[in-house]
């Protein structure tokens, strides 16, 4: 490992969210490699989503992201404002008190070494616009150190309006802050705004891996332009590309080994043609090597999330849904050394449903964090979260 720089500190400290779907009100200790696990409907996929949220605020999406998931309404949290003690106690029925005494509010928040930040989304203010639906940034806070207390703060935005805390004291940036973009977006500028400028690149940063395509006509089975690739794109399109990139970096050995550990030995291999990339197994007693066409779907998915992880650009954090999916049990253990050894180098979030996944990681290296989500009165809880365990998050007020 020693070409290839490693760094131990967990980079994302908390994940917090609020009104998003199940997650009433989840606040989430990260570490260097942490595990999600829950049973079926506790909550794991909106984890997953809530993370793509917090990213897509930093690539100036967040409002067209819940736009395309049906609108605020039917992704904000659909119980009750608050679960009284007797309500959980079930003496008294769960309902809503009628009235709402808070606004309705989709929030997000992250805690960092250094920074945190939090996002609440709201209801658009009414008006004449074709847009009028779109829901509405209401406010944007960045401060020093985890927990948000009015003399850390570095970035005030409320609506279109953003302050920020310098040498002298508050002083307005804009007023004219469009709603629908987040700060992190929209102000950019290093010299200006270093610490959003710092966010930003962090969460920029951040990947995800859902399942990449493996049907006969996924464009990762494709020969494809060979073109230096870092990183590999969501659809698998560049995956020769990516494969190469690798073999050509100080990373080689680790996808070698990866592969060799998953598939009895076998070794990946890209042959060039007039530009064109074509990767290839080559498999112990096999005469020929496999084309990456004819290969199984659970072969090619390993491969892709190897290559996914083990990036020479690493990101600051990945964050894998289920990534056991359509894999052969039997590639569980050399699963969870591929993510052990990609969590050298990256922050990861493993959300999953295998539970010989999570044993299987629990023996490697780093330490897991490991989290179990459970349903209790439609409202997803961290298991055996207590109070003392679950970290001080402080949401604000608008
Ligand atoms: N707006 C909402 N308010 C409250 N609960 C919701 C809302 N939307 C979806 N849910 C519930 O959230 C649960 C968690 O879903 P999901 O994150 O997909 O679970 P998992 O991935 O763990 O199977 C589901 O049981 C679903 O009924
Ligand atoms: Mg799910």
């Amino acid at each position: 490992m020693s070409e290839v720089a490693s760094s131990v500190r967990p980079v994302i400290t908390t994940m917090a969210v609020h009104g998003y779907r199940s997650l009433r009100d989840v606040v989430l200790p990260l570490g260097r490699l942490t595990v999600v696990t829950g049973a079926n409907g506790s909550g794991k996929s909106s984890l997953y989503q809530a993370f793509r949220l917090v990213s897509d605020a930093a690539n100036g999406r967040l409002v067209s992201s819940l736009a395309h998931a049906g609108g605020l309404s039917s992704v904000l949290w659909a119980g009750p404002e608050v679960i009284s003690a007797a309500m959980r106690a079930g003496t008294v029925p769960v309902e809503g008190t009628g009235s709402r005494t808070r606004p309705v509010s989709l929030m997000l928040g992250l805690a960092t070494d250094s920074f945190s930040y939090l996002v609440d989304v709201g209801l658009p203010t009414p008006s004449d616009s074709l847009f009028a639906r779109d829901p509405e940034i209401k406010r944007e806070l960045v401060w020093d150190g985890p927990v948000l207390r009015p003399a850390a703060s570095l970035v005030s935005r409320k609506r279109t309006m953003v302050k920020v805390n310098g040498d002298a004291g508050w002083d307005t940036v804009t007023e004219t802050l469009s709603t629908r973009e987040s700060v992190l977006f929209a102000l950019t500028d290093p010299r200006g705004f270093p610490e959003l400028a710092q966010i930003r690149a962090e969460v920029a940063s951040w990947r995800f891996h859902d399942q990449v395509r493996t049907d006969p006509d996924a464009p990762a089975r494709k020969p494809q332009v060979g073109t230096w690739s870092p990183v590999l794109d969501h659809d698998g399109q560049n995956l020769a590309a990516a494969v190469q990139t690798i073999l050509e970096s100080a990373w080689a050995s680790l996808l070698a080994g990866a592969v060799a550990d998953a598939f009895d030995g076998s070794l990946l291999e890209v042959e060039e043609s007039q530009g064109l990339f074509l990767l290839r197994l080559r498999q112990p007693g096999m005469l020929r090597p496999m084309g990456i066409s004819e290969v199984s779907d659970g072969t090619l998915r390993y491969v892709a999330l190897a290559v996914a992880l083990l990036s020479p650009r690493p990101p600051g954090l990945v964050v894998l849904n289920e990534p056991e999916t359509s894999l052969h049990p039997q590639l569980t253990g050399a699963l969870a050394r591929l993510i052990s050894a990609a969590a050298a180098c990256t922050q990861i979030v493993v959300v999953t449903h295998s539970a010989a996944l999570v044993e299987a990681l629990d023996h490697t290296e780093p330490d897991v964090v490991r989290h179990e989500l459970v349903k209790e009165l439609g409202e997803t809880r961290v298991a055996d979260q207590g109070l003392l365990s679950r970290p001080t998050w402080n949401w604000g007020s608008r």
